[in-house]
C-alpha cells in the first residue's frame, strides 16, 4: 500500500530495499546506523578506500533508484566507519543534467536522512568564479545561489520529512563551517568560505554567465549541490558543503574546460581532501 504520493512511494521503496540488501551482511547492526553521510564528487570519490568495514550497496541493486552517468562517478552506497564514526558515503550522484527529476536527484539524500543520519557534508568539484582563489584551493560554503535550477520541494509537500515552506537562512551550519575550515587548515588545505551557485549544465557556463555570478555575489560554480543542500534543509540535516576547485570558471583562464581536468585535479587533491575530512569527523562532537 502506497501513500499515494509518488515520491514518497518511491523513496520508501528504494529505502526498504537498501535495508534488506544491508541486513544480514552485517554483525554489528550499527554499521548500518549511520550518523553521517557523505557525498563524493566528481574525482573525490577514493576516500571510499578509506572506510573500514566497508558495505557496498550498488544504485543499480536499489530498483528506481537513480544512477549516474557522469564521468567520474561509481554509482555506489558505502556503509562502514571512518576516524570510528558511523557513516554512508555516495560515491557518485545523479545530476539534473542527466535528464533526471529533480525529486529523483535529491532521493538519495532524503534516503539518507531516514537512515538516521544527523550531519550530511556535500563535496562537489566546481570551478572557482572567485578571481582570488586558485585551482586546488577549497571553498567552504556559506549559502547559496540557484540559477534556473528547480527546487527539490516542488509539488505536494512531504509534512513528515519538513515543512512546506522551510526557512532558507541557514541552510549550511555555521558550527560545521567552522570545524571544516580548521580540519582544512590542518590537512594543509588552501580553505576560503563563499557562495556556491548552481547551475543546470551540462554545459560549462559562458564567460558571461560567469560575469553574472560572480556579480550576484558567488564564489563557487556548479551543477549539484544546491538541490541536494535545500532537500537536506528541509529535513532539517545539519550541512556542510564543500567545493574543490577543479578549475577556473569560464573566462578566468585562457583554457577551455574539460571533464577530464576535474577529475584530474580532483584526483591530485584527493590526499589533501581526504587529510580534512577526517580532521573534520575527528572534531565533531560526541560522535562516538
Ligand atoms: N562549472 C560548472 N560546474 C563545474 C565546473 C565549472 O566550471 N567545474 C566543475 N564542475
Amino acid at each position: 500500500m502506497g501513500t499515494g504520493n509518488k515520491v514518497r512511494d518511491k523513496l520508501d521503496a528504494c529505502l526498504d530495499r537498501v535495508l534488506s540488501l544491508t541486513k544480514g551482511q552485517v554483525s554489528d547492526p550499527a554499521q548500518v546506523r549511520p550518523r553521517m553521510g557523505l557525498v563524493l564528487g566528481s574525482g573525490l570519490g577514493a576516500l571510499a578506500d578509506a572506510v573500514e568495514d566497508p558495505l557496498i550497496v550498488d544504485y543499480k541493486d536499489i530498483e528506481g533508484f537513480p544512477v549516474s552517468t557522469a564521468p567520474g562517478h561509481v554509482g555506489r552506497f558505502i556503509f562502514g566507519r571512518l576516524e570510528g564514526i558511523p557513516l554512508v558515503l555516495m560515491q557518485g550522484r545523479v545530476h539534473l543534467y542527466e535528464g533526471y527529476d529533480v525529486t529523483d536527484c535529491v532521493l538519495p539524500i532524503r534516503l539518507m536522512g531516514l537512515l538516521g543520519i544527523e550531519t550530511l557534508v556535500l563535496t562537489n568539484a566546481a570551478g572557482a568564479c572567485n578571481p582570488d582563489f586558485r585551482v586546488g584551493d577549497f571553498c567552504i560554503l556559506r549559502d547559496h545561489i540557484s540559477s534556473f535550477v528547480p527546487s527539490p520541494l516542488l509539488g505536494p509537500n512531504l509534512e513528515e520529512l519538513g515543512r512546506r515552506f522551510p526557512d532558507m537562512t541557514r541552510v549550511y551550519d555555521e558550527g560545521l563551517q567552522d570545524l571544516m575550515e580548521e580540519a582544512g587548515k590542518e590537512a594543509g588545505c588552501r580553505v576560503h568560505r563563499g557562495v556556491y551557485v548552481q547551475f543546470t549544465g551540462p554545459a560549462y557556463e559562458t564567460p558571461a554567465e560567469i560575469r553574472m555570478a560572480r556579480t550576484l555575489g558567488a564564489d563557487m560554480v556548479g551543477m549539484s549541490t544546491v538541490i541536494e543542500a535545500t532537500a537536506a534543509n528541509h529535513m532539517g540535516l545539519k550541512t556542510c558543503g564543500v567545493s574543490f576547485a577543479s578549475n577556473m570558471a569560464a573566462g578566468l583562464s585562457g583554457s577551455p574546460l574539460t571533464e577530464e581536468e576535474v577529475i584530474e585535479e580532483g584526483r591530485r587533491q584527493a590526499l589533501a581532501f581526504q587529510a580534512m575530512i577526517r580532521f573534520f569527523i575527528r572534531k565533531l562532537p560526541s560522535q562516538k
